[in-house]
């Protein structure tokens, strides 16, 4: 499946974009968490577009202080710096361009059709095929830095999954009807579509990537539990805000509001 790109007439192909990252990329093998390394990195003045690349985290981590299931040689344990100027209330729109930037990877090599579901992790076959954790580092009242940290189970078996993880998490392997899938070939293609969109954020802003996200959301149009810092209701989601929250319709009122944060479920 290729994946086709709905966005308005004016702004740069993806065909005509050539790659200008001058950050080089790291291959490591095992490590506690390749968000520490890039980190370290970053603090020592690395270039916009450094990556880290682990075979095995012993200590990978999620969202809200989970823990993140990163087995040897069988996905795409990543982290990479960015240095953008932006405000921090606008750095959730960062993930969300993450989220784009994998998903149309994933489709374009693999043909797996992943979908995303906010704010960030992709989903095949109902289940979890990737999560995104953005980290930001602040210095004198800016942003310093952001490290976008991306784990992608690629050649996983049933068989490599704990117990809990087994229902809610599948893999590329898994989905793609059991084809291995060459993992450097995918991890190129993301960092390719991370900075091509990137670019395309920072010459636009945000409506572009909004477009595509939408496009490509498995959310929109479905009945959601939303926990957010407000408590727990259900809503229909019905788009993206211009700042990247979530539109959720009350199913009770008819309300219209946002959330930035939190976790949703798909009823
Ligand atoms: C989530 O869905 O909760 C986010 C998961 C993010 C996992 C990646 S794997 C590479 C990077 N290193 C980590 O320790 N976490 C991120």
């Amino acid at each position: 499946m290729k994946s086709d790109y709905p966005l308005p007439p004016g702004l740069m192909k993806r065909e005509n974009f050539v790659s200008a990252w001058p950050g080089r990329i790291q291959r490591l093998d095992t490590v506690s968490s390749t968000q520490e390394e890039a980190k370290r990195l970053a603090e020592n003045g690395a270039p916009e577009g450094t990556a880290v690349m682990a075979e095995e985290q012993t200590g990978g981590r999620g969202r809200m202080g989970r823990k993140w299931h990163s087995p040897r040689g069988k996905g795409i344990w990543m982290s990479l710096v960015l240095r953008p100027e932006l405000p921090l209330s606008l750095t959730p729109q960062l993930t969300l361009l993450a989220g784009v930037a994998v998903c149309t990877a994933i489709r374009t090599v693999t043909g797996v059709p992943a979908g995303i579901k906010w704010p960030n992790d992709l989903l095949a076959g109902g289940r979890k095929i990737c999560g995104i954790l953005l980290e930001s580092s602040f210095r004198e009242g800016g942003l310093h830095y952001c490290i976008a940290g991306i784990g992608i189970a690629v050649n996983l078996t049933e068989e490599d999954y704990p117990d809990e993880l087994k229902t809610v998490g599948t893999s590329l392997l898994i989905e793609g009807g059991g084809i291995p899938v060459d993992r450097m070939r995918l991890a190129a293609a993301v960092l390719t579509e991370l900075e091509y969109l990137y670019t395309l954020y920072i010459a636009h802003g945000f409506q572009p990537i909004k477009v595509l996200w939408e496009s490509m959301s498995v959310t929109l149009g479905r009945q959601v539990s939303v926990n957010s810092s407000r408590g727990r209701t259900e809503a229909v989601a019905v788009g993206l805000d211009e700042g990247g929250g979530l539109m959720l319709r009350s199913s009770s009122t008819g309300e219209i509001t946002s959330v930035l944060s939190g976790e949703i479920e798909l009823i």
